[in-house]
C-alpha cells in the first residue's frame, strides 16, 4: 500500500473513499467547522448534519458513521468522532486510525483521501500524526498466514492521500520504511522455530547485502568463532543440531572511516532453556528468542531504504539452546573472546552468553556507539510488564538518548539503574563471573553481565522481553522496537 501528503484538504472528489474527523460538540460549537465536513455534507444532501442533528453520530471518540453516495464524488465517506483534543494522545490516535481503516478496509476502493491527520489534538503535532497513520495502518493490515492451507483474503490496498503540510514528508518516509520494516521483523518472529533457524536468519542478512551495493553482509560459521575465541557463544548452540552463526551486516552509507553506529541482536531461534529446561507451559513462544535480532535486521532494512548518509554494523549472534548430552551443563566453564572465564550457573541464562562475545567483536569495529537488543529477561516483564522496553546503559545521556528516540517513534523505553553494587551478585567462586545473578533484579544483572563486556565503548542494552511479542489468542510479533532503533540511527545521522 502506497502512502502520499496530500496538502489540499478539498480533493474529494478524486478519490473513492474520505475519511474525516468530527470534533467533540462539547470542544466546538460548530461540528461541521471544516470546509471538508461542509463539502461532504453537500455531497451527501446534508445526511452528515442530519445524522448529527438526530444523535446518530457524534464526535465522542470512535463514534462513526459509514455514507455510501451513488452520485458523484467519493462512493464512500466515513465520518469519525476524535473525541476531546487534550484526550488524542498517541496511542488513541493509533486505535482511532486502526478503527477507521477497519469501517472501510472491506472496500475502499483505489484511493483513501485521510483526514485524520488533521483530527483536533493539543497532544500530537502533525509529524506524529503522519507517522502515528502509516503505521497504525500497516500494523492493522498485518498478516501471517503463510502456514494456512487456506490462507485469507490479502486486504486491499489503496493509496492513501494523509491530509499535511509537505514539511512532513521526511516523517513520512520513515514511517513508511519503518512500517516495512515492522512487517519483516514481524515475519521473522512468526515463524516457527523449525524454519527461522540460525541458518535461516544468515540467509535473511545475505538478502539484505543483495538488495544494496551500499551493504556487505558477512557470516561467520562456528569454525571461524572458534578461532576467534568465541567460546561462550558457542556453548549455547552445543546440544542443538543447527549450527551458530554470527551475521554481520555492514551498512556504509556514510564516509569511509567515519565511526559506524552498531547494533547488536540477540537470535536465540528457540530457547528450550537447555540442561536447565524451562517448564512446558507457553514454551513455544521461546520461538520469539530471536526477536532482537529481527527487530536489527528489520532496523537494517529501513536505514538502507532510507538510504541514510551513515555508517551502521549489525551484528547478530544466532544459535539454538537445547538439551542434549553435547550441551553445555550447569557449572561448566567457558572463556569468552574478551578472555574473562564465565562459569554458566544456567543454561537458560543463554541470551548473555551469545551477547557478550558479539559485544566483544563489535570492538573492531571502533564503534561511535552500540546498542544490544535482545528478549533477554523474564524479570524485565515483572518490572515493565509489556508496555516499555527496558534501557540499560554506561552512560546516562546515550540512555536518556535512547529514551527520547522511543519517545519519538511511539515505542517507548525506560531506563533502569546500573549501580555497582549490582555487579557484585555476578560473582563467582570458580570464574571471572557466574551468567546469573539471582533472583532480584534479574534485568539489572543481565545487563551488568553484558556491560562487562561493553566497557570499551558508549551502549545501551534494550531488554524487549516484555514487548517483543504479545501472547493469548492474539499471539504475535510486534515489531518492536523497529521504530526505536530506526529513530536512534535517525537522530545520529
Ligand atoms: N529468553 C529468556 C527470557 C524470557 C523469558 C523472555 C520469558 C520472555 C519471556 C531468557 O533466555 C531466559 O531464559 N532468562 C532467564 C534468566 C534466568 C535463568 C537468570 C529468565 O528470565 O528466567
Ligand atoms: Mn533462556
Ligand atoms: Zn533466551
Amino acid at each position: 500500500m502506497e502512502f502520499y501528503l496530500q496538502q489540499d484538504a478539498s480533493k474529494l472528489d478524486e478519490v473513492s473513499s474520505v475519511i474525516l474527523p468530527l470534533v467533540d460538540a462539547t470542544h466546538s460549537n460548530d461540528v461541521l467547522a471544516t470546509d471538508s465536513l461542509k463539502n461532504a455534507d453537500t455531497i451527501l444532501n446534508g445526511a452528515i448534519s442530519n445524522a448529527i442533528a438526530s444523535g446518530d453520530l457524534s464526535g465522542k471518540f470512535e463514534n462513526s458513521q459509514l455514507f455510501l453516495n451513488s452520485g458523484p464524488g467519493p462512493s464512500r465517506i466515513l465520518v469519525i468522532g476524535t473525541g476531546a483534543p487534550d484526550k488524542l494522545s498517541g496511542r488513541k490516535y493509533k486505535k482511532l486510525v486502526q478503527t477507521a481503516w477497519s469501517k472501510i478496509s472491506a472496500n475502499p476502493g483505489s484511493s483513501v483521501l485521510n483526514l485524520l491527520t488533521t483530527a483536533d489534538t493539543t497532544i500530537l503535532d502533525q509529524h506524529s500524526k503522519v507517522r502515528l497513520s502509516v503505521e497504525a495502518i500497516g500494523q492493522a493490515r498485518y498478516r501471517f498466514d503463510q502456514f494456512k492451507t487456506t490462507p485469507k483474503d490479502k486486504p486491499p490496498a489503496p493509496n492513501m492521500f494523509l491530509v499535511a503540510h509537505a514539511d512532513s514528508q521526511a516523517q513520512l518516509k520513515q514511517s513508511v520504511a519503518t512500517s516495512k520494516a515492522m512487517d519483516l521483523c514481524r515475519d521473522l518472529g512468526n515463524l516457527p522455530g523449525n524454519i527461522c533457524t540460525p541458518s535461516y536468519l544468515a540467509e535473511q542478512g545475505h538478502k539484505l547485502a543483495a538488495a544494496s551495493d551500499k551493504v556487505i553482509t558477512q557470516v561467520l560459521e562456528e569454525a571461524e568463532m572458534e578461532a576467534l575465541g568465541m567460546h561462550s557463544l558457542l556453548s549455547v548452540g552445543k546440544g542443538s543440531a543447527e549450527p551458530s552463526k554470527l551475521i554481520v551486516i555492514n551498512y556504509q552509507g556514510g564516509e569511509e572511516g567515519v565511526q559506524p553506529h552498531v547494533l547488536v541482536g540477540k537470535g536465540i531461534t528457540f530457547d528450550s532453556g537447555g540442561i536447565s529446561i524451562k517448564p512446558g507451559a507457553a514454551m513455544d513462544e521461546m520461538k520469539y528468542d530471536m526477536c532482537g535480532a529481527a527487530s536489527v535486521m528489520g532496523a537494517m532494512q529501513a536505514i538502507i531504504n532510507m538510504d541514510l548518509k551513515i555508517n551502521v554494523v549489525a551484528i547478530v549472534a544466532s544459535a539454538e539452546n537445547m538439551p542434549s548430552s553435547t550441551a553445555s551443563k550447569p557449572g561448566d566453564i567457558y572463556t569468552t573472546m574478551s578472555g574473562k572465564t564465565v562459569e554458566v550457573l544456567n543454561t537458560d541464562a543463554e541470551g548473555r552468553l551469545v551477547l557478550c562475545d558479539a559485544l566483544t567483536y563489535a570492538e573492531r569495529f571502533n564503534p561511535k556507539t552500540v546498542v544490544d537488543v535482545a528478549t533477554l529477561t523474564g524479570a524485565c516483564i515483572i518490572a515493565l510488564g509489556h508496555h516499555t522496553s527496558a534501557v540499560m546503559s554506561n552512560d546516562d545521556q546515550f540512555a536518556a538518548s535512547i529514551m527520547s528516540a522511543g519517545k519519538q517513534a511511539f515505542d517507548t523505553a525506560w531506563q533502569l539503574p546500573m549501580g555497582e553494587e549490582y555487579q557484585e551478585q555476578l560473582d563467582s567462586n570458580f570464574a571471572d563471573l557466574g551468567n546469573i545473578g539471582g533472583r532480584s533484579a534479574g534485568a539489572i544483572t543481565a545487563a551488568c553481565f553484558l556491560s562487562r563486556f561493553a566497557e570499551s565503548f558508549t551502549w545501551a542494552h534494550l531488554d524487549i522481553a516484555g514487548t517483543a511479542w504479545t501472547s493469548g489468542t492474539k499471539k504475535g510479533s510486534t515489531g518492536r522496537c523497529v521504530p526505536l532503533l530506526v529513530q536512534h540511527i535517525v537522530n545520529q545521522a
